[in-house]
Protein backbone atom coordinates (compact mmCIF):
# COMPACT_ATOMS: atom_id res chain seq x y z
CA UNK A 1 0.00 0.00 0.00
CA UNK A 2 1.17 3.58 -0.56
CA UNK A 3 -0.02 7.30 -0.32
CA UNK A 4 -0.64 9.38 -2.90
CA UNK A 5 1.12 12.63 -2.28
CA UNK A 6 -0.64 16.01 -3.68
CA UNK A 7 2.46 17.12 -5.62
CA UNK A 8 2.23 15.90 -9.10
CA UNK A 9 5.32 14.45 -9.36
CA UNK A 10 6.10 12.82 -6.86
CA UNK A 11 5.89 9.16 -6.56
CA UNK A 12 3.36 7.58 -4.17
CA UNK A 13 4.65 6.88 -0.25
CA UNK A 14 5.21 3.27 0.65
CA UNK A 15 2.84 2.97 3.72
CA UNK A 16 5.61 1.83 6.19
CA UNK A 17 8.88 3.69 6.15
CA UNK A 18 12.52 2.85 7.85
CA UNK A 19 13.83 5.25 10.15
CA UNK A 20 17.18 5.59 9.28
CA UNK A 21 18.82 6.34 12.51
CA UNK A 22 20.45 5.13 15.00
CA UNK A 23 22.50 6.51 18.27
CA UNK A 24 25.27 5.77 18.16
CA UNK A 25 26.26 4.18 15.16
CA UNK A 26 28.43 3.38 12.12
CA UNK A 27 28.40 4.02 8.73
CA UNK A 28 29.06 0.78 8.12
CA UNK A 29 25.95 -0.36 10.61
CA UNK A 30 23.88 1.60 9.02
CA UNK A 31 24.45 0.37 5.45
CA UNK A 32 24.22 -2.88 6.33
CA UNK A 33 20.81 -2.38 8.06
CA UNK A 34 19.24 -0.49 4.88
CA UNK A 35 20.23 -3.58 3.00
CA UNK A 36 18.82 -5.53 5.04
CA UNK A 37 15.73 -3.47 5.00
CA UNK A 38 15.58 -3.27 1.54
CA UNK A 39 15.81 -7.25 1.39
CA UNK A 40 12.94 -7.20 3.80
CA UNK A 41 10.55 -5.43 1.52
CA UNK A 42 11.35 -1.59 2.43
CA UNK A 43 10.75 0.96 -0.04
CA UNK A 44 10.68 3.94 1.75
CA UNK A 45 13.18 5.66 3.79
CA UNK A 46 13.48 8.38 6.05
CA UNK A 47 16.98 10.24 6.91
CA UNK A 48 17.84 13.53 7.89
CA UNK A 49 21.06 16.24 7.71
CA UNK A 50 21.02 16.03 11.73
CA UNK A 51 21.35 12.22 11.79
CA UNK A 52 24.73 11.84 9.53
CA UNK A 53 22.87 8.56 7.64
CA UNK A 54 22.66 10.06 4.43
CA UNK A 55 25.95 8.56 2.99
CA UNK A 56 25.37 5.30 4.05
CA UNK A 57 21.48 5.28 3.49
CA UNK A 58 23.04 6.48 -0.50
CA UNK A 59 25.79 3.85 -0.48
CA UNK A 60 22.98 0.88 0.46
CA UNK A 61 20.76 2.06 -2.25
CA UNK A 62 23.44 2.43 -4.73
CA UNK A 63 24.77 -1.14 -3.36
CA UNK A 64 21.56 -2.58 -3.86
CA UNK A 65 20.75 -1.71 -7.67
CA UNK A 66 23.73 -3.01 -8.61
CA UNK A 67 23.02 -6.18 -7.05
CA UNK A 68 19.82 -5.92 -8.58
CA UNK A 69 17.77 -5.59 -5.29
CA UNK A 70 16.37 -2.26 -6.86
CA UNK A 71 15.58 -2.03 -10.48
CA UNK A 72 16.66 1.04 -10.03
CA UNK A 73 17.17 4.51 -7.77
CA UNK A 74 13.17 5.47 -8.54
CA UNK A 75 12.07 2.15 -6.81
CA UNK A 76 12.98 3.79 -3.12
CA UNK A 77 11.40 6.41 -1.71
CA UNK A 78 13.65 8.43 0.33
CA UNK A 79 12.93 11.47 2.76
CA UNK A 80 15.36 13.73 3.83
CA UNK A 81 15.18 17.05 6.52
CA UNK A 82 16.65 20.64 6.84
CA UNK A 83 18.13 21.19 9.81
CA UNK A 84 17.40 24.36 12.31
CA UNK A 85 20.64 25.33 11.74
CA UNK A 86 19.30 25.42 7.87
CA UNK A 87 16.19 27.24 8.78
CA UNK A 88 17.34 30.18 6.69
CA UNK A 89 15.82 31.34 3.17
CA UNK A 90 19.63 31.55 1.77
CA UNK A 91 20.65 28.21 3.12
CA UNK A 92 17.67 26.19 2.29
CA UNK A 93 19.09 25.34 -1.14
CA UNK A 94 22.58 24.97 -0.64
CA UNK A 95 21.55 22.44 2.45
CA UNK A 96 19.69 20.44 0.36
CA UNK A 97 22.33 20.06 -2.45
CA UNK A 98 24.57 18.92 0.06
CA UNK A 99 21.91 16.42 1.23
CA UNK A 100 21.82 15.60 -2.19
CA UNK A 101 25.57 14.95 -2.65
CA UNK A 102 25.78 13.03 0.75
CA UNK A 103 23.33 10.82 -0.87
CA UNK A 104 24.57 10.59 -4.39
CA UNK A 105 21.18 10.97 -5.67
CA UNK A 106 19.86 13.84 -8.40
CA UNK A 107 16.57 14.05 -6.26
CA UNK A 108 15.32 13.47 -3.18
CA UNK A 109 11.43 11.79 -2.64
CA UNK A 110 10.07 14.41 0.09
CA UNK A 111 12.55 17.29 1.82
CA UNK A 112 11.14 18.29 5.13
CA UNK A 113 11.83 21.40 7.36
CA UNK A 114 12.68 19.20 10.96
CA UNK A 115 11.18 21.60 12.60
CA UNK A 116 9.33 24.88 13.17
CA UNK A 117 13.01 26.35 15.02
CA UNK A 118 15.54 28.14 13.30
CA UNK A 119 18.81 28.69 14.92
CA UNK A 120 21.89 31.01 14.10
CA UNK A 121 23.53 29.21 11.42
CA UNK A 122 26.73 26.83 12.27
CA UNK A 123 27.18 23.47 13.12
CA UNK A 124 24.74 20.89 13.45
CA UNK A 125 24.72 20.31 16.93
CA UNK A 126 21.76 19.06 19.41
CA UNK A 127 20.17 19.75 21.17
CA UNK A 128 20.14 23.88 20.64
CA UNK A 129 20.75 26.72 22.87
CA UNK A 130 18.44 29.28 23.58
CA UNK A 131 20.56 32.22 22.75
CA UNK A 132 21.34 30.82 18.96
CA UNK A 133 17.55 30.41 18.84
CA UNK A 134 16.13 33.38 16.24
CA UNK A 135 12.72 33.90 14.37
CA UNK A 136 11.17 31.68 11.65
CA UNK A 137 10.82 33.29 8.19
CA UNK A 138 8.04 31.19 7.18
CA UNK A 139 7.45 32.98 4.22
CA UNK A 140 11.48 33.23 3.28
CA UNK A 141 12.12 29.58 4.44
CA UNK A 142 9.17 28.11 2.70
CA UNK A 143 10.05 29.97 -0.85
CA UNK A 144 13.35 28.38 -0.51
CA UNK A 145 11.29 25.07 -0.29
CA UNK A 146 8.90 25.64 -3.19
CA UNK A 147 12.03 26.82 -5.52
CA UNK A 148 13.79 23.18 -4.56
CA UNK A 149 10.60 21.45 -5.36
CA UNK A 150 10.41 23.76 -8.89
CA UNK A 151 14.18 22.73 -9.93
CA UNK A 152 13.65 19.18 -9.64
CA UNK A 153 14.92 18.37 -6.77
CA UNK A 154 12.70 17.39 -3.83
CA UNK A 155 9.48 16.13 -5.51
CA UNK A 156 7.34 16.43 -2.30
CA UNK A 157 8.03 19.02 0.12
CA UNK A 158 6.88 19.19 3.37
CA UNK A 159 7.26 19.91 7.52
CA UNK A 160 7.69 18.10 10.55
CA UNK A 161 7.25 18.84 14.09
CA UNK A 162 4.70 21.50 13.03
CA UNK A 163 1.73 22.01 15.38
CA UNK A 164 -1.89 23.83 13.56
CA UNK A 165 -0.63 26.90 14.71
CA UNK A 166 2.40 26.71 13.05
CA UNK A 167 0.36 25.00 10.02
CA UNK A 168 -1.59 27.69 10.60
CA UNK A 169 1.22 30.41 9.68
CA UNK A 170 2.94 28.26 6.94
CA UNK A 171 -0.13 27.87 4.72
CA UNK A 172 -0.98 31.86 5.06
CA UNK A 173 2.06 32.43 2.67
CA UNK A 174 2.51 29.23 1.12
CA UNK A 175 1.89 28.90 -2.86
CA UNK A 176 2.83 25.05 -3.04
CA UNK A 177 0.96 23.35 0.04
CA UNK A 178 3.17 21.01 2.16
CA UNK A 179 2.42 17.31 1.31
CA UNK A 180 3.40 16.04 4.18
CA UNK A 181 4.02 16.93 8.20
CA UNK A 182 5.92 14.32 9.84
CA UNK A 183 5.36 13.85 14.19
CA UNK A 184 5.36 11.70 16.84
CA UNK A 185 2.94 9.33 17.08
CA UNK A 186 1.65 5.95 18.52
CA UNK A 187 -1.33 5.02 20.50
CA UNK A 188 0.09 6.59 23.65
CA UNK A 189 0.63 10.20 21.61
CA UNK A 190 -2.39 10.15 19.12
CA UNK A 191 -2.21 13.37 17.79
CA UNK A 192 -5.77 14.28 16.77
CA UNK A 193 -5.74 18.12 16.97
CA UNK A 194 -2.83 18.04 14.22
CA UNK A 195 -4.24 14.82 12.26
CA UNK A 196 -7.98 16.55 11.99
CA UNK A 197 -6.19 19.29 10.86
CA UNK A 198 -3.75 17.70 8.34
CA UNK A 199 -6.53 15.57 6.80
CA UNK A 200 -8.97 19.04 6.36
CA UNK A 201 -6.12 20.38 4.31
CA UNK A 202 -5.12 17.14 2.43
CA UNK A 203 -1.91 16.86 4.07
CA UNK A 204 -0.48 13.46 4.48
CA UNK A 205 0.56 12.62 8.40
CA UNK A 206 3.56 10.58 8.76
CA UNK A 207 4.48 9.27 12.69
CA UNK A 208 7.92 9.16 13.91
CA UNK A 209 8.36 7.34 17.43
CA UNK A 210 5.32 4.80 16.56
CA UNK A 211 6.46 2.26 18.88
CA UNK A 212 7.25 5.13 21.37
CA UNK A 213 10.70 5.65 20.53
CA UNK A 214 13.76 4.49 21.63
CA UNK A 215 13.93 4.55 25.49
CA UNK A 216 16.41 8.39 25.18
CA UNK A 217 15.70 8.68 29.12
CA UNK A 218 15.51 5.44 30.29
CA UNK A 219 11.96 5.74 31.68
CA UNK A 220 10.93 2.73 29.94
CA UNK A 221 8.34 2.72 26.61
CA UNK A 222 4.42 3.34 27.46
CA UNK A 223 4.05 1.61 24.15
CA UNK A 224 5.90 -1.39 24.34
CA UNK A 225 4.66 -2.09 28.08
CA UNK A 226 0.87 -0.89 27.35
CA UNK A 227 -1.18 -3.95 29.18
CA UNK A 228 -4.23 -2.59 26.57
CA UNK A 229 -1.90 -3.31 23.16
CA UNK A 230 -0.64 -6.61 24.90
CA UNK A 231 -3.96 -7.64 25.38
CA UNK A 232 -4.91 -7.42 21.62
CA UNK A 233 -1.38 -8.83 20.31
CA UNK A 234 -1.94 -11.52 22.37
CA UNK A 235 -5.50 -12.23 20.99
CA UNK A 236 -4.48 -11.39 17.40
CA UNK A 237 -1.41 -13.54 17.53
CA UNK A 238 0.57 -10.58 16.67
CA UNK A 239 3.30 -7.95 18.55
CA UNK A 240 3.00 -5.40 20.62
CA UNK A 241 4.96 -3.31 17.72
CA UNK A 242 2.91 -4.54 14.71
CA UNK A 243 -0.59 -3.43 16.88
CA UNK A 244 0.49 -0.15 17.16
CA UNK A 245 1.87 -0.07 13.96
CA UNK A 246 -1.63 -1.74 12.21
CA UNK A 247 -3.30 0.67 13.78
CA UNK A 248 -1.36 3.90 13.04
CA UNK A 249 -1.45 2.78 9.25
CA UNK A 250 -5.24 2.17 9.96
CA UNK A 251 -5.33 5.82 11.08
CA UNK A 252 -4.33 6.43 7.79
CA UNK A 253 -1.14 7.64 9.13
CA UNK A 254 2.68 6.68 7.79
CA UNK A 255 4.25 4.94 10.33
CA UNK A 256 8.14 5.28 10.44
CA UNK A 257 9.49 2.97 13.31
CA UNK A 258 13.08 2.41 13.19
CA UNK A 259 15.27 -0.49 13.77
CA UNK A 260 18.29 -2.04 12.17
CA UNK A 261 17.77 -5.51 13.40
CA UNK A 262 16.81 -8.01 10.38
CA UNK A 263 13.67 -9.90 12.44
CA UNK A 264 11.71 -6.67 13.69
CA UNK A 265 12.66 -5.14 10.20
CA UNK A 266 10.93 -7.96 8.27
CA UNK A 267 7.81 -7.69 11.22
CA UNK A 268 7.49 -4.33 10.83
CA UNK A 269 6.34 -4.67 7.71
CA UNK A 270 4.45 -7.85 8.28
CA UNK A 271 0.82 -5.26 9.14
CA UNK A 272 -1.54 -5.62 5.92
CA UNK A 273 -2.89 -9.04 5.99
CA UNK A 274 -4.80 -8.76 9.10
CA UNK A 275 -6.93 -5.78 10.75
CA UNK A 276 -8.06 -4.73 14.38
CA UNK A 277 -11.51 -5.00 15.13
CA UNK A 278 -13.83 -2.39 16.54
CA UNK A 279 -13.57 -3.40 19.89
CA UNK A 280 -9.75 -3.16 19.64
CA UNK A 281 -9.77 0.10 18.09
CA UNK A 282 -11.97 1.57 20.70
CA UNK A 283 -9.81 -0.08 23.26
CA UNK A 284 -6.46 1.97 22.14
CA UNK A 285 -8.65 5.10 21.80
CA UNK A 286 -9.33 4.98 24.90
CA UNK A 287 -5.36 4.58 26.81
CA UNK A 288 -4.30 7.17 28.79
CA UNK A 289 -2.54 10.20 26.35
CA UNK A 290 1.00 10.62 27.24
CA UNK A 291 3.74 12.40 25.57
CA UNK A 292 6.54 10.09 25.66
CA UNK A 293 9.73 10.56 23.22
CA UNK A 294 10.18 14.44 24.51
CA UNK A 295 12.13 15.54 21.66
CA UNK A 296 10.57 18.76 23.38
CA UNK A 297 13.37 17.17 26.29
CA UNK A 298 16.28 17.00 24.02
CA UNK A 299 16.27 20.38 23.12
CA UNK A 300 17.56 22.68 25.92
CA UNK A 301 15.31 22.34 29.00
CA UNK A 302 16.38 26.06 30.43
CA UNK A 303 14.44 29.34 29.39
CA UNK A 304 13.03 29.91 25.60
CA UNK A 305 13.11 26.49 25.04
CA UNK A 306 11.01 25.37 27.60
CA UNK A 307 8.39 27.62 26.24
CA UNK A 308 9.13 26.72 22.65
CA UNK A 309 8.74 23.24 23.42
CA UNK A 310 5.68 24.48 25.77
CA UNK A 311 4.03 26.24 22.67
CA UNK A 312 5.22 23.54 20.43
CA UNK A 313 3.07 21.10 21.90
CA UNK A 314 0.31 23.48 23.61
CA UNK A 315 -2.45 22.67 21.07
CA UNK A 316 -2.29 18.53 20.80
P1 LIG B 1 15.94 -2.04 17.83
O1 LIG B 1 16.56 -0.85 17.18
O2 LIG B 1 16.87 -2.78 18.73
O3 LIG B 1 15.23 -2.94 16.85
P2 LIG B 1 10.55 3.99 17.34
O4 LIG B 1 10.43 3.41 15.98
O5 LIG B 1 9.23 4.28 17.98
O6 LIG B 1 11.51 5.12 17.41
O7 LIG B 1 11.13 2.84 18.31
C1 LIG B 1 12.38 2.33 18.09
C2 LIG B 1 12.66 1.31 19.16
O8 LIG B 1 11.76 0.21 19.02
C3 LIG B 1 14.03 0.77 19.04
O9 LIG B 1 14.55 0.65 20.34
C4 LIG B 1 13.86 -0.57 18.38
O10 LIG B 1 14.82 -1.47 18.83
C5 LIG B 1 12.50 -1.00 18.84
N1 LIG B 1 11.79 -1.81 17.83
C6 LIG B 1 11.66 -1.58 16.52
N2 LIG B 1 10.89 -2.53 15.93
C7 LIG B 1 10.52 -3.38 16.91
C8 LIG B 1 9.73 -4.57 16.95
N3 LIG B 1 9.14 -5.06 15.85
N4 LIG B 1 9.59 -5.19 18.15
C9 LIG B 1 10.17 -4.72 19.26
N5 LIG B 1 10.91 -3.59 19.29
C10 LIG B 1 11.11 -2.93 18.13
Amino acid sequence: PEAVLRHGDARPMPAVGMGVAEYPSTPERTRDAVLAALEAGFRHFDTASLYRTEAPLGEAIAEATRRGLLASREEAFVTTKLWCTQCHPDLVLPSLRESLRNLQMEYVDLYLIHWPISVKPGPMVFPVKKEDVVPFDFGGVWRAMEECHRLGLAKAIGVSNFTTKHLDKLLAVATILPAVNQVEMNPVWQQRTVREYCAAKGIRVAAYSPLGGQNWIGEGNDVMESPVLADIARARGKSIAQVSLRWIHEQGVTPIPKSYNKERLKQNLEIFDWELTKEDRLKISQIPQKKIVTAARMFSPDGEFASMTCHVYKDE
